[in-house]
């Protein structure tokens, strides 16, 4: 399941009552999911890949700029506000659905009080001047603002444009670019930092020279931009299921364009799926893997990510990743068949997992 997203929340629910009688060909869904008791399908904003399975609703692409400014004339806009996610990104998608309402329309927000549900109203109001709570539930506040005669457009231009750059010595001289919704937007993680000055010391220590490394779950791809600058023979696959943060990878490894491969999906594929994947990098051929898994995964979904590194594996591969708490990865890994020792390095655990 994609992280944020529940169709049986109680926030959800309240939104979904809201819209249940309304015409769906009208309804914008801004990240929130399929949400359950629509009459019929709706256009939906999705920021992963995870969200294309099964879709019934008529699916734009976050990363689909163009799609995204056509967005228009629509009766309602339900906004789910994914507070992992950063208030940056909420402001963002209220921003996206204000600026698609037809006068009269409707922007609906649901939020906790401890997930800022307050600044959430306060920005409803700077984009359509009025906000009013319509439903609670567990603790939830249901939140509508309608598009009466007022919408301030360029504050949700700005919202909608926010980017942001930032450069690491250990990347190379060029910035990462990142933007709302992306791990790791304003600077390097410090779990990733740390990884890399692991991985660094180690590879200096045993001579390392990969011939394939993975980024599994590379977000905008601090870890193999690394990879790239350290390794610069090694072929590069990066995987990420967020679509713009896999977008912004792609920028921000142009300098070693001829030697990635992007999969933008769930995980590795297994291996009977690889042929159909392109970029000609086979099963059995990862020498390294760096991974800085998701945080706010669900054990079984963290678990199968990990046990999934198995047959991309070579024999005599090595893979590290970091983690704030060891338990989970390290049974994915040894799931997967590996051999695992962990350090623990300035609050974080390092899984060093190797496959003799
Ligand atoms: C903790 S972030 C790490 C990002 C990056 N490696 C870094 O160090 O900054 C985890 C990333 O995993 C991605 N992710 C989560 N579940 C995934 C899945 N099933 N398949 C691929 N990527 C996934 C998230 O979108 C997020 O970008």
């Amino acid at each position: 399941m994609t992280e944020g997203l529940r169709a049986d929340d109680a926030g959800v629910l309240l939104l979904s009552r809201a819209l249940a009688t309304v015409d769906p060909r009208g309804v914008l869904v801004v990240h929130a999911g399929a949400l359950p008791g629509l009459r019929g399908p709706a256009t939906r904003i999705v920021l992963d890949v995870r969200e294309l399975v099964g879709a019934r609703d008529r699916c734009i692409r976050a990363d689909d700029g163009p799609a995204l400014a056509a967005l228009r004339d629509f009766s309602d806009a339900a906004v789910w506000p994914r507070a992992h996610l950063g208030k940056d990104f909420s402001f963002a998608c209220l921003a996206l659905g204000a600026r698609a309402l037809r006068p009269g329309g409707a922007l609906w927000c649901c939020a906790r009080k401890q997930k800022g549900a307050q600044s959430l109203a306060d920005a409803m109001v700077a984009l359509l001047g009025n906000v009013e709570t319509v439903a609670r539930d567990e603790g939830y506040r249901l939140m509508k603002s309608v598009f009466e005669d007022q919408r301030d457009l360029a504050l949700a231009q700005q919202w909608i444009d926010v980017r942001y750059a930032f450069t690491e010595p250990v990347l190379g001289p060029l910035p990462m670019h990142a933007a709302p919704g992306v791990f790791s937007r304003r600077e390097l993680d410090d779990g990733t930092r740390q990884l890399i000055a692991h991985v660094a010391a180690w590879a200096d220590r045993v001579g390392a020279a990969p011939a394939v490394v993975l980024d599994l779950c590379a977000g905008i791809g601090p870890l193999v931009r690394f990879a790239s600058v350290r390794f610069e023979h090694a072929r590069l696959l990066a995987i990420e299921s967020n679509l713009v943060a896999a977008s912004l990878l792609r920028d921000n490894l142009a300098d070693a364009r001829d030697r990635l491969t992007l999969w933008v999906r769930d995980g590795l594929p297994p291996p009977a799926q690889a042929s159909r994947e392109d970029g000609g990098v086979a099963p059995g051929s990862v020498s390294l893997a760096l991974v800085n898994p998701p945080t706010h995964a669900e054990r079984g979904a963290l678990v199968a990510l990990l046990r999934g590194l198995r047959p991309w594996m070579a024999p005599g591969g090595d893979a590290f990743v970091v983690v704030s708490r060891a338990g989970v990865s390290s049974e994915g890994l040894h799931e997967a068949g590996a051999h695992v020792d962990a350090t623990t390095v300035a609050g974080y655990t390092i899984l060093y997992a190797h496959w003799p």
